[in-house]
């Protein structure tokens, strides 16, 4: 496993899908927090953009450039234009923005996603309808317009027990 300091140990999942992404090339990690995996893909010689309302829990890495910018508030996107070779998003669900997420990847590119979905209720938070993913719902996203490595809808019980939905998926075009 792929152990690193206090940002937090990187997604299984993540960690286990990471390969499909081309070495040395673009990868934007939305709504990073204190940038797990956007330290992990720097470490993998990615040239990373790390996005979230608050960088300053982002520690510095000349691979990692930072962008702060409120996803939800109706901002224009603050990436216009900007293509990626991955987009990496955990935990962290804002319907609206999917449709942009998906037009940030370059063609070939790959979608890396994984966050909470219907039943984690049960353990605890995120609880509310808008935070958590429906049936089916990564796979609904990407339909017609990637092909789908892998695809989960599951209990897991680490790092804590939690439902999750996750996907890897390489868009079409
Ligand atoms: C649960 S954390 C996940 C962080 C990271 N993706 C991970 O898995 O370690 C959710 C992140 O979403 C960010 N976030 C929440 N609302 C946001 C918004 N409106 N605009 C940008 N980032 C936001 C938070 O600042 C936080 O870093």
């Amino acid at each position: 496993m792929f152990v690193t300091d206090a940002r937090g140990v990187p997604s299984t999942w993540i960690v286990q899908w990471a390969g499909l992404i081309a070495p040395e090339s673009r990868v934007l990690d939305v709504a990073a927090g204190r940038g797990r995996h956007a330290h992990f893909f720097a470490a993998r010689g990615h040239k990373v953009t790390a996005v979230d309302r608050d960088v300053s829990r982002l520690a510095p890495h000349a691979g990692i450039e930072s962008v702060q910018a409120d996803l939800e508030d109706n901002s224009p996107w603050p990436l216009p234009g900007r293509r990626f070779d991955a987009v990496i998003v955990t935990n962290y669900l804002h319907r609206p923005l999917m449709p942009t997420l998906l037009d940030a990847l370059a063609p070939g590119g790959v979608l890396l996603y994984e966050t909470f979905m219907a039943g984690n209720e049960r353990f605890g938070k995120p609880s509310r309808p808008e935070f958590l993913l429906q049936d089916g719902e990564l796979l609904e996203l990407v339909r017609g317009r990637f092909s789908v490595t892998a695809y989960e809808a599951r209990m897991i019980s680490e790092p804590h027990m939690a439902m999750v939905q996750r996907i890897a998926a390489r868009r079409l075009s």
